[in-house]
């Protein structure tokens, strides 16, 4: 089959026909495929009604998994799916709806501030992808912002200014802004920060983006209120409208995206609804920046 691909979003992301996941993919759709993501940084698959093996299959054939290991609250003996997926749910084990104030619910809440995913890692994601398994009666779209156009829409002064800063990247950081802040001293040391670059250059078009990320929470050398509030200005101009697209989620879409040149985050939903969204990852391929002395 042919990959064929149409923009859907107002400066980035496509539509992708063309694909059945079920099926292995031949060397011209993997490169299809990544062309596709290099030029539109997030691409959207309708109709694709794949088991988790499928959908592993079909990441491993664009590149090397990332392992969910030690990320979220679950404790290992409540994981729903395996650790090459990312449990973007709201389901325990048995497949039900965490009560609201569950504390790994309200931790998962975080996804609705714009990030960049494993931007908390010293390695960060490359690709993530998302298949939609049991959505909700309402609400639950998935926004997606595009961190080269605004990159690009900066004035010359603030692409001076971001030049060459380095950030540092925590889930602590992006959970204290909802006020959770309730870690424990082991939660503590396995969230410790790491260092990313704020502005990183595509390998293959070149392009520059801004690497922001709600896990973002200090820039090295900077006092942190102003730090946090720079970091806040650059957020709110690079989700601006017209660099963002909503993604409207049916049953059976798979939706990939470039985690070096987009955020995104979830919107809200009706909290004693399932919500079935597993995510595979794909590993990038290095850190974006030294990181301190331990
Ligand atoms: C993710 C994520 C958003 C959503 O899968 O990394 O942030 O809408 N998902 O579930
Ligand atoms: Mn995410």
């Amino acid at each position: 089959m042919t990959v064929a691909i149409r923009q859907i979003g107002p400066c980035f992301a496509g539509e992708v026909a063309g694909v059945d996941m079920r099926r292995p993919l031949e060397p011209d759709q993997v490169a299809a495929i990544h062309a596709g993501m290099d030029k539109y940084a997030v691409l959207v698959f309708h109709d694709q009604n794949i088991d988790d093996a499928q959908q592993l299959a079909f990441t491993r054939s664009l590149g090397e998994i990332e392992q969910a290991i030690g990320t979220s609250l679950r404790a290992a003996s409540e994981y729903r799916l395996p650790t090459t997926f990312a449990d973007v749910s709201n389901l325990d084990q048995h497949d039900k709806p965490f009560a609201r104030d569950d504390r790994r619910r309200l931790f998962g809440i975080g996804n609705r501030l714009w990030h960049s995913d494993s931007s908390f890692k010293i390695v960060p994601a490359k690709y993530s992808l998302l298949h939609a398994v049991g959505l909700p009666s309402k609400g639950g779209n998935t926004e997606f912002a595009d961190m080269r156009a605004a990159y690009d829409a900066l004035d010359e002064d603030t692409k001076r200014e971001v030049e060459g800063l380095v950030c540092e990247h925590s889930q602590m950081f992006s959970r204290q802004q909802i006020g959770f802040t309730d870690f424990t001293d082991q939660e503590r040391q396995r969230f410790r920060p790491v260092r990313q670059s704020l502005v990183r250059t595509h390998p293959v078009t070149g392009r520059k983006s801004l690497y922001l990320s709600s896990h973002a929470g200090s820039i090295v050398g900077w006092p942190i209120p102003e730090a946090r509030a720079f970091l806040r200005d650059l957020v709110e101009h690079a989700t601006q409208r017209q660099f963002v697209h909503a993604h409207q989620w049916r049953l059976g879409d798979l939706v990939m995206w470039d985690n070096r040149q987009t955020m995104h985050r979830a919107r809200p939903f009706p909290a004693e609804e399932a919500r079935d969204m597993r995510r595979t990852t794909l590993a990038g391929d290095g850190p974006t920046a030294a990181q301190a002395a331990a």
